[in-house]
C-alpha cells in the first residue's frame, strides 16, 4: 500500500513515498530559501515558478529513491490547503495529473493537520486517543483535541503572527540572518546567555482563552533593540526625547534572544495548560511543525508531558520542516476512512478546522 505524497504549499518542493501510514520509504524536499533570502521573505511568484519547474524531477527522485515505479503505488495525496495560492496550484495540478494518467485514486490534505502525522512517521503504532496536538510553524500556530488521526477540533490559534514568524521576525530585528528561528535557538544556547535578563511579556489574553498572541512580544523586543518610538510632542512644550537604547553589543543580543525564545515557549506551554485542563480523557501530546526542532520547546513539551502523565509524540527533526511524508502518511489515513477527491480538488489558502 504505497501512497505518493506532493507538498507545495509554501517554498518547499516536497514529494515522498509511504507505506502504509508511518514507513517512509522516501522522502525528498527542495527548499527554496537561497531564492528568497535577499527578499527577506518569500516572494510568492518565484516559489510558484520554482515548483513549477521543480516539481517532476522531484517526484522522480522520490520514486528512485524508494525503488518504487507506478505500477507499486496505489494512492496519490496532495496537500491542497492552507497555503499561497499559486504554490498549492502546482503541486495539486501535478498530483492530478498524475492521478489521471496512471489511473489512481487522489486524496486532498490539510498541511496544518499533516504535521500532526509527522510525529507519525517511523513508528510502530499510531498514538492513543483522544490527544491534544500543537501546531507550531511558521504560518500556523493551533492548539487542537484529535479524536482520531486527522480528525480535529481547533481548540485556539494565534490571533496575529505565528510563532516562527516571531521569531523570523525577532532575528530580523537583531540583525540575525533567516530563517530566524535556529539562528534564535543557537544564539541562546550559549554559553552566559541569560534567559530573565529581559523581561517580554508572556501573552495569556482572556481568563481561560486558548489562543495566542506573539505580536506583543515582537514588539517588546523591538522597543529594546531600536528604543521606543519618540513620544508625540505637544506644541509650545519643549521636545521630549525618548531615551536611545544601548549599543547592541554581542552579550546583549544573546540575552534578548534567550529571554524572547524563554518568554515564546511560556506562552505555548501557558496555553497547552490550559487545553489541558479544558479536555477530559486525553492521553497523547502530539506536536508538529518548523518552530518544534527548538530546542527549549521541546525541552519544555518533555518536562509538561511528564509531568501531566501524558505520552509526548514529537517528531524526528527532519520531519518538523515542510515535508511530503506527513502529507502521504495522512492522506493514507483519510483514504482508509473513505475520503476521496476528484479532479476537482480545489486549491484554498485557508486551513479546514
Ligand atoms: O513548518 P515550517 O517548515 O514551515 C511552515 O509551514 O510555516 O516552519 C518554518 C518555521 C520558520 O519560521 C523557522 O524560523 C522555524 O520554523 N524554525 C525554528 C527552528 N527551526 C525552524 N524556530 C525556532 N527554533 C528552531 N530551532
Ligand atoms: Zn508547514
Amino acid at each position: 500500500m504505497l501512497t505518493l505524497g506532493i507538498e507545495s504549499s509554501c517554498d518547499e518542493t516536497a514529494c515522498a513515498v509511504v507505506e502504509g501510514e508511518r514507513t517512509v520509504r522516501s522522502s525528498v524536499v527542495a527548499s527554496q530559501h537561497d531564492l528568497h533570502a535577499m527578499f527577506g521573505g518569500v516572494v510568492p511568484e518565484i516559489a510558484s515558478r520554482a515548483h513549477a519547474e521543480r516539481i517532476l524531477p522531484i517526484v522522480e527522485q522520490a520514486m528512485g529513491e524508494a525503488g518504487v515505479r507506478r505500477e507499486d503505488l496505489s494512492l496519490i495525496a496532495v496537500g491542497h490547503r492552507p497555503g499561497r495560492i499559486g504554490s498549492l496550484l502546482i503541486g495539486l495540478t501535478a498530483a492530478k495529473a498524475l492521478a489521471w494518467s496512471w489511473a489512481l485514486p487522489l486524496v486532498g490534505v490539510d498541511h496544518v493537520h499533516a504535521h500532526l502525522h509527522a510525529a507519525d512517521l517511523g513508528r510502530d503504532a499510531p498514538p492513543e486517543f483522544p490527544a491534544l496536538g500543537l501546531v507550531v510553524s511558521g504560518g500556523h500556530t493551533s492548539i487542537y483535541r484529535a479524536a482520531a488521526p486527522g480528525e480535529l477540533a481547533r481548540l485556539g490559534a494565534t490571533i496575529d503572527d505565528a510563532i516562527g514568524e516571531a521569531f523570523d521576525k525577532a532575528a530580523s530585528i537583531l540583525g540575525l540572518p533567516q530563517p530566524g528561528g535556529p539562528a534564535i535557538d543557537a544564539l541562546s544556547a550559549e554559553d552566559g546567555a541569560d534567559d530573565r535578563a529581559f523581561d517580554f511579556p508572556v501573552s495569556r489574553l482572556g481568563k481561560g482563552s486558548l489562543d495566542l498572541s506573539f505580536s506583543g512580544l515582537k514588539t517588546a523586543l523591538l522597543y529594546e533593540v531600536r528604543g521606543r518610538p519618540q513620544p508625540r510632542r505637544v506644541p509650545g512644550k519643549p521636545e521630549l526625547r525618548a531615551d536611545a537604547p544601548p549599543v547592541l553589543t554581542a552579550e546583549r543580543r544573546r540575552d534578548i534572544a534567550a529571554s524572547f525564545q524563554r518568554a515564546a515557549v511560556r506562552a505555548i506551554i501557558v496555553k497547552l495548560g490550559r487545553a489541558l485542563d479544558a479536555s477530559s480523557g486525553v492521553r497523547t501530546l502530539i506536536a508538529g511543525g518548523g518552530v518544534c526542532a527548538n530546542t527549549r520547546l521541546r525541552r519544555e513539551l518533555e518536562s509538561f508531558a511528564s509531568e501531566r502523565g501524558l505520552e509526548l509524540r514529537l517528531p524526528p527533526m527532519v520531519y518538523c520542516v515542510d515535508n511530503a511524508a506527513m502529507i502521504a502518511g495522512l492522506g493514507r489515513a483519510l483514504h482508509e476512512r473513505g475520503e476521496r477527491a476528484g479532479l476537482d480538488l480545489r486549491a484554498v489558502p485557508t486551513t479546514s478546522a
